[in-house]
């Protein structure tokens, strides 16, 4: 096991517009630290293909590029945050997306169903999330949605500008064909810009005010990206009790 491994990690919020690299960083924080990406996207979008309830009530919402109410996704979050994979710490992608949904967090955190994942460093009153946000130039963020390419068997992201796949259109790691995401066509990505700057964009100031935001210039190669994210996380986290 490395060290990386053996680390209380705690809550990590990525934050940023569409596009910006949220899911892309998220899967390299998952491979070295160990911890589960938490994607509210991935999770309405799982929710939308198995055709539940929650996905009935989400799937024309998010082709609108609105956004799904504040209490079904707290919900959602709520009972996946209770699991056993989470102990450690987890990567929040996509959530919260509201000032009402980083006030719930906070409250979640702090007296929540959380009891069990309390570890030294929560004891002492800390379980606030490393808040990162990762800003790219609007114009980029079209270029990089409308080339994006997903995986729909392991969800790996490629781009047919930036990161395209070895054979074209297949996944590199199983050969499933590539898709392109059902909000990412033009007008949609518009209404998406749209609602992240009234709605999300509130929520790093909510997060600047508590001096827990960090921003990252995500208009940089990758691996530029993943250093700056991965040093922030060390910083903030602490080795696990009794190492
Ligand atoms: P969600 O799935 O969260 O989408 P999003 O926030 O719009 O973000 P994206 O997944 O589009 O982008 P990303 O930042 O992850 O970028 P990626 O790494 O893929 O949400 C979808 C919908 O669900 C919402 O519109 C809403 O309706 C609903 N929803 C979700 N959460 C909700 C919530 N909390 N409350 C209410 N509703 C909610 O990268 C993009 C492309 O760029 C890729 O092709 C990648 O290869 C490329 N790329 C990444 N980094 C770089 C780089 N450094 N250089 C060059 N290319 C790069």
């Amino acid at each position: 096991m490395s060290n990386d491994t053996l680390r209380n990690i705690g809550p990590i919020v990525l934050l940023g517009p569409p596009g910006a690299g949220k899911g892309t960083q998220a899967k390299r924080i998952v491979a070295k630290f160990q911890i589960p990406q938490i994607s509210t996207g991935d999770l309405l979008r799982d929710n939308v293909a198995r055709h539940t309830p929650l996905g009935m009530q989400a799937k024309a919402v998010m082709e609108r590029g609105d956004l799904v109410s504040d209490d079904l996704v707290e919900e959602m979050v709520a009972e996946r945050l209770q699991r056993d994979d989470a102990r450690r710490g987890f990567i929040l992608d996509g959530f919260p997306r509201t000032v009402e949904q980083a006030i719930w967090l906070d409250g979640f955190l702090k007296h929540g169903i959380f009891d069990n994942q309390k570890s030294k460093k929560a004891k002492s009153g800390d379980m606030a999330p490393i808040v990162i946000r990762m800003d790219v130039d609007y114009n980029k963020l079209k270029l990089r949605l409308t080339g994006r390419r997903t995986c729909p068997a392991c969800g790996r992201i490629y781009n047919v500008h930036s990161q395209p796949a070895s054979v074209d259109e297949a996944c590199d790691v199983d050969g499933a064909k590539l898709v392109i995401r059902d909000d990412d066509r033009e007008e949609v990505i518009q209404e998406r810009l749209a609602t992240y700057d009234r709605l999300t964009r509130p929520v790093a100031d909510y997060y600047e005010r508590k001096r827990r935001l960090f921003v990252v210039n995500g208009d940089r190669p990758l691996d530029q990206v993943t250093e700056e994210i991965f040093r922030e996380i060390l910083r903030h986290s602490a080795p696990v009790e009794g190492r």
